[in-house]
């Protein structure tokens, strides 16, 4: 949809080198993403919140080339100050499938310097704050070279968008506080292709939310987000899955806007085991709860019971728990974790995240 053969750079008045450098957060989804087709396009809507602590920073260095436009993608890529070949070979995968959107992308030398605020092996997906910052850098630079995206939402969808052709989820962390991605006969503006701010249909329960994040491994996973997509195909439970994420999707809509945050919880601890669900019944099956993340999860559920404290789980494509709570009970659930929960966590280890306004450029 934003394919664009005059995106050439052809004038002499515009800078022949710059820099540009995006933050922007990780997200944690309600209603999951777990099924796509095409490229990139989801099988349901999904709908997340936008974190803080667990964030990307990118910077884009791009120096003007002699025009070659037949020439191929010109990149240095450095993750943490070290050249990473593999890191470097998806990136230029995804610049290179960008040319139709992005034809000046050829006439650069660009140099990226990516690094995360979470340490590298803490077995937290980085691909949705990777993607987002990335995409970020790309809108800026568009920008500073055409003046094409000056409106703020024109901007951001675009970001939106590309960020999704690098990583699915990874166009729901361009938005404040929350994001819905897919299309809905409940939102107009809805789509497939970008995801859409949900910041003025959100209570304000939810933009003080804490999201601890129990790291019960740090090991990377054992099956990619992308081949767990890929087996969804043949889910004997795919159709009714998509089904369910919509009425599910629906319903949150509604809680969200008025505020229930036990209808919220409800439906992201039902998401988080159905996604699991789906892994243990794709053929072949895989795991990627431990043991560790059931006995979480029961104590969180042993400790609302007994506290009526309103803590949540959820959880992502990997073992460690997230737990969603308000910000007024946070020194409370902080104890419980240490008194109870840390003890099932990889060298104890809690990354303390929250709900916040989403990328910023540094
Ligand atoms: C379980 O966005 O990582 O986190 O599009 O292949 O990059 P790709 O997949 P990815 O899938 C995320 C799946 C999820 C749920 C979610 O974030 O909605």
């Amino acid at each position: 949809m934003y394919e664009n053969s005059r995106l050439i750079i052809d004038s002499s008045n515009i800078p022949d080198a710059g820099s540009i450098t995006w933050r922007s957060p990780s997200n944690i989804a309600i209603v999951k993403y777990w099924g796509k087709y095409g490229i990139q396009l989801p099988r349901n809507p999904s709908l997340s919140l936008t974190l803080t602590a667990s964030c990307t920073d990118t910077q884009l260095e791009y120096t003007l080339k002699e025009g070659n436009l037949d020439g191929k993608i010109d990149l240095d890529f450095f993750f943490h100050e070290e050249e990473n070949e593999p890191f470097k070979i998806k990136i230029v995968a995804f610049l290179e499938s960008l040319l139709p959107v992005y034809p000046f992308l050829k006439q650069l030398k660009l140099t990226i310097r990516s690094g995360n605020s979470f340490p590298h092996s803490a077995g937290i997906a980085s691909s949705a704050s990777a993607m987002s910052a990335l995409a970020l850098c790309l809108c800026s630079l568009e920008d500073t070279l055409f003046g094409t995206l000056k409106e703020s939402a024109v901007f951001d969808q675009k970001a939106s968008y590309l960020a999704r052709l690098g990583s699915g989820s990874a166009c729901r962390s361009i938005f404040p506080y929350a994001a819905a991605w897919g299309e809905t006969s409940q939102w107009k503006g809805s789509s497939n292709e970008f995801a859409i701010p949900m910041e003025n249909h959100l209570h304000d329960t939810f933009k003080d939310l804490h999201d601890d994040i129990l790291i019960v491994s740090r090991a990377e996973k054992t099956v990619s987000s992308r081949a767990g997509h890929a087996l969804m195909e043949g889910n004997p439970f795919a159709a009714p899955r998509y089904e369910q994420a919509r009425a599910r999707f629906s319903t949150l809509l509604d809680a969200m806007r008025v505020g229930d945050l036990e209808v919220f919880g409800k439906i992201a601890e039902d998401e988080a085991l159905t996604l699991h669900a789906l892994m243990m019944s794709s053929n072949p099956s895989f795991t990627l709860l431990r043991p560790a993340s059931l006995s979480i999860i029961e104590k969180v559920r042993q400790y609302r019971a007994d506290t009526g404290n309103q803590v949540y789980f959820t959880l992502d494509a990997g073992p460690n728990v997230h737990l969603l709570y308000p910000g007024d009970i946070v020194h409370e659930v902080r104890a419980f974790i240490e008194e109870q929960l840390e003890e099932h966590c990889e060298d104890g280890f809690v990354l303390q995240d929250w709900v916040g306004e989403g990328p910023e450029e540094i």
